[in-house]
């Protein structure tokens, strides 16, 4: 595991456990503290071992728009997962968590310290913009970033801003930094002076479940009875990809505070750590892209492809784009207001599209009913993984239009 070793979230105090189960929580060093509390007073909570999470009933409020849509993000995974069909995928509680469906399809950094950055967001309309303290800041800047973020929330959800029902989501230092816990309580602070709150936390650098568990642990000490908190989890180093499911399934069930949204995929750290290069084709980083689908599909949650960073280059975004709608990736990473409209419209399927997922759904429903499982349509064989795709472009299709 050279790359591992290379990783520099491997200084971090807390074990890495190779074999990763979802009890190791009790000894996970813990180096969060509360606004008013040592590290030494705190423990770990029993109740943090439980998946004692009622999923109906954990929504963030804001306006109108619920950033419940993790769920929603992927009923349809979960659908493709457990295989339940037609069924279960429009029908009782899934049906009711689709409402609550918000697209992530272009996910935008803005620096959290960078107020002209800030205030352009207020002219994108775009799915989520991620106001980060991490890596898009220097650390000389990244004090004013944390203590940034109520504000930078407050001016983008301004009732005169295209971005107002923009996800907004605050990307903090990773566990190893020893960064996390500040940021959290500044972010809060800074929140609370605001009257705001993030609808979402993004966790870079997690390469296993102690990671997820100390940002839940942290989290207990800022926000008390909240509901949960919808989570990214970026997925950018070999270890990171070895544990991810493990990582997904604890911070699916295993979290109090928490509950996981979407993988985010970092090509360029990924590449960092297992000391690969970057090129054109992308074809160094295809595999493990569908790996990162396969188990956020797993997971029923958003899987984020990579950044395109020329971002002048938008004739090669949308080719990018449309590589990673093709592979199952529900979203990508921008960094560039330019770059927002060309990914938005790449993960959108388009109305021919969306026609031709209709009458398959009839027509399967057509067959079905005269005993036929497999039939032929337009030329081709149609089975069930087919029309479960069809259900998924509708429904995507369905729920963006009555999010925007
Ligand atoms: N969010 C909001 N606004 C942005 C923006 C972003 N990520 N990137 C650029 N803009 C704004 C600029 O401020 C400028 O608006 P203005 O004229 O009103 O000030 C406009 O868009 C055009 O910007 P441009 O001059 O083309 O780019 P730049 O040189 O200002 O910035 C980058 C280029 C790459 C530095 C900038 O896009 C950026 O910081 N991106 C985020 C990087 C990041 O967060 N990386 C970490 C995650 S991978
Ligand atoms: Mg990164």
């Amino acid at each position: 595991m050279a790359g591992a070793v290379r990783s520099p979230v491997h200084r971090t105090a807390i074990a890495v456990r190779p074999v990763l189960g979802l009890l190791p929580l009790r000894n996970a060093a813990c180096t969060c503290q509360s606004r008013d509390q040592q590290p030494s007073q705190l423990s770990t909570p029993s109740s943090n071992l439980a998946p004692s999470r009622n999923f109906t009933s954990c929504t963030t409020s804001r306006k109108t728009r619920n950033s419940d849509s993790w769920f929603s993000n992927h009923s349809m995974h979960h659908t493709m997962a457990t295989g339940d069909g037609v069924a279960s995928s429009n029908g009782g509680g899934e049906g009711s968590r689709r409402s609550l469906f918000f697209p992530r399809r272009a996910v935008m950094y803005v620096p959290a310290c960078d107020e002209r950055k800030v205030l352009k967001t207020t002219t994108i309309s775009v799915d989520s913009i991620i106001f980060d303290i991490e890596d898009g800041v220097a650390a000389n800047k990244k004090d004013v970033a944390r203590k940034s973020i109520g504000a930078a929330i407050a001016t983008s959800r301004r009732d005169d801003s295209q971005s107002s029902l923009s996800e907004h989501v605050v990307r903090v230092n990773g566990v190893g930094s020893g960064l996390m816990n500040l940021d959290l309580r500044e972010v809060f602070r800074s929140c609370d002076s605001h009257g705001v709150s993030p609808d979402a936390i993004m966790l870079p650098k997690v390469e296993s479940v102690e990671h997820v568990a100390e940002l839940d642990l942290c989290l207990s000490f800022h926000r008390l009875s909240l509901p949960p908190l919808p989570l990214f989890i970026m997925a950018e180093s070999p270890l990171g990809l070895l544990h991810l499911h493990h990582i997904c399934h604890f911070a699916t069930h295993g979290t109090r505070h928490l509950r996981l949204a979407a993988v985010v995929f970092g090509s360029d750290d990924y590449l960092a750590s297992i000391g690969g290069v970057r090129t054109d084709s992308g074809a160094e980083l295809a595999a493990v892209r569908q790996a990162v689908v396969g188990v956020a599909s797993a997971n029923g949650v958003a899987a984020i492809d990579m950044v395109s960073t020329n971002f002048s280059d938008l004739t090669a975004l949308r080719e990018q784009a449309d590589e990673g709608a093709r592979m199952g990736f529900n979203g990508k990473q921008v960094i560039h207001p330019a770059q927002v409209p060309v990914v938005q419209e790449a993960f959108s399927p388009s109305e021919e599209r969306v026609e031709w997922a209709s009458r398959l759904i009839s027509a399967f429903n057509h067959h079905q009913h005269s005993g036929q499982g497999a039939f032929v349509y337009e030329g081709h064989m149609i089975d069930r993984p087919l029309l479960l795709q069809a259900q998924n472009i509708v429904s995507l299709h369905g729920n963006q239009s009555s999010n925007k």
